[in-house]
C-alpha cells in the first residue's frame, strides 16, 4: 500500500486550483492508500509571519478539507505545527542542504521578488521543511499541481542524500503525482498566470454564488478570433482550461466549436462557466458553513488526526536519529 502525504498552507481560504491541483486527487486516493493531509501553518509563516488570526486560519482550512470529502475516519487530517517531529527533522535535514541547491529554487527567486524586505531563512529553507513533512511519513506519492514539482525533486534530492550520506536505504522516492496525468496548472482569470492566494485572482470554495458571478465576469478577453481555427491567446485560453475541468464536456465543445467558427460571445462563455462553477462549488459553499460552527468536532478531528500522524512521525524520528548516531546514555 502506497504512503500518500499532501498539504496546504494556511495563508487563506482554499481555493479552485487548490482543489483540482492537490485536494480532489487526495479525496480519491483516501481509499486505497494510507493517506496524511496536513495544514501547513509553519510554511504560511515564511510570507505571514504576524499573521492576525493564524488559529482561525487553520480552521477555516480544516473545516474545507471536511467539506471536500476528506474522511478523517479513513485519512490521517491534521495540523503541521502539532507534530514537533516535523521541525526536528527539518533541522536534521538543513544539515545536508546546501546554499547553492536553495538559492536556485524557483519560488525562492519568486519570493525574494515580491517581499524583498523579508527574505528570511525560512523561505529559503522552505523546500527543506517540506521534504520533512514529506518523508516523516515515508511517502510514496504527493498530490500536489504543477507548481509544486521543483519542490517535489528537491525532496527526491534530500531524501537520496541520506540514503546516501548514512549509507542505508531507508527513505523512499516521493513522486508528485496525478494519476499518471500531467499535474494541473489552474489559471487567474486575469489574463496570465496561475490561481493563487496571493495573486488575488482566485476563485474560493466559499465564495458565494453572487461573487462567483461577478469575479468570472469580470475575466480578462479580447474581441475575439478574426480566422477559424486560431490558437487562443493566453487569457482566452484560461478561460477554456477552466471551463475543461468545471463543466460538462458538452458544453467544453459547444463553445470550442464557437471559437472555432468564430462565433463565439465571450459573455455568453462566462455567464455558462460561472453558472458551472456555482453548481460546482454549492455544495462545498454549504457543508463550510456548517462545518466551521462546529467547534466540537473540529477539535477531535485535529486531535485525532496529531495523534495517528505523531505515531508514525515519532517510529521516523528514532529511526533517523539511531541512522545518523545519537545515542541515549
Ligand atoms: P499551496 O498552499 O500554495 O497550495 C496547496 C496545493 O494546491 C496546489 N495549487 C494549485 N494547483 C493547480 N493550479 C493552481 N493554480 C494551484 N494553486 C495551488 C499546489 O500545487 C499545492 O498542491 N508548499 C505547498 C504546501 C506544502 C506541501 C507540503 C504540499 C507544504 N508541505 C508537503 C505537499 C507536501 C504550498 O505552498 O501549497
Amino acid at each position: 500500500m502506497d504512503i500518500v502525504v499532501s498539504g496546504i498552507r494556511s495563508t487563506g481560504k482554499l481555493h479552485l486550483g487548490n482543489y483540482f491541483g492537490a485536494l480532489k486527487n487526495f479525496v480519491k486516493m483516501q481509499h486505497e492508500n494510507k493517506c496524511y493531509f496536513f495544514i501547513a501553518d509553519y510554511h504560511s509563516l515564511t510570507t505571514h509571519p504576524t499573521p492576525e488570526n493564524l488559529h482561525g486560519s487553520v480552521k477555516q482550512v480544516l473545516a474545507e478539507y471536511l467539506a471536500c470529502g476528506l474522511d478523517p475516519e479513513v485519512a490521517t487530517l491534521y495540523v503541521q505545527s502539532d507534530i514537533p517531529e516535523i521541525p526536528e527533522l527539518y533541522l536534521l535535514l538543513n544539515m545536508n542542504a546546501y546554499l547553492g541547491e536553495l538559492e536556485r529554487c524557483t519560488s525562492f527567486k519568486d519570493k525574494i521578488r515580491n517581499q524583498a524586505n523579508n527574505v528570511n531563512a525560512g523561505l529559503l529553507t522552505y523546500p527543506t521543511l517540506m521534504a520533512a513533512d514529506i518523508i516523516i511519513h515515508k511517502a510514496h506519492k504527493v498530490p500536489v499541481g504543477k507548481d509544486q514539482e521543483q519542490h517535489l525533486e528537491m525532496t527526491r534530492t534530500f531524501a537520496n542524500r541520506f540514503n546516501r550520506l548514512y549509507n542505508v536505504e531507508y527513505f523512499p522516492e516521493p513522486v508528485a503525482y496525478n494519476f499518471g496525468e500531467q499535474l494541473v496548472k489552474i489559471p487567474g482569470l486575469d489574463g496570465s498566470g496561475k490561481m493563487g492566494k496571493s495573486e488575488g485572482n482566485a476563485i474560493y470554495l466559499s465564495d458565494d454564488p453572487k461573487t462567483i458571478r461577478k469575479k468570472v465576469m469580470k475575466a480578462v478577453t479580447d474581441s475575439g478570433p478574426t480566422e477559424p481555427n486560431q490558437p487562443k491567446p493566453e487569457p482566452i485560453q484560461n478561460l477554456f482550461t477552466l471551463m475543461n475541468v468545471i463543466s460538462s464536456s458538452d458544453t467544453q465543445q459547444y463553445f470550442n466549436d464557437k471559437y472555432n467558427s468564430c462565433e463565439i460571445r465571450y459573455g455568453d462563455m462566462k455567464k455558462q462557466l460561472a453558472e458551472d462553477i456555482v453548481a460546482f462549488t454549492e455544495p462545498f459553499y454549504t457543508r463550510i458553513e456548517s462545518i466551521l460552527a462546529d467547534t466540537n468536532y473540529l477539535r477531535k478531528v485535529a486531535k485525532m488526526g496529531a495523534e495517528k500522524a505523531r505515531e508514525s512521525a515519532t517510529r521516523t524520528i528514532k529511526e533517523v536519529r539511531e541512522i545518523i548516531g545519537f545515542r541515549q546514555f
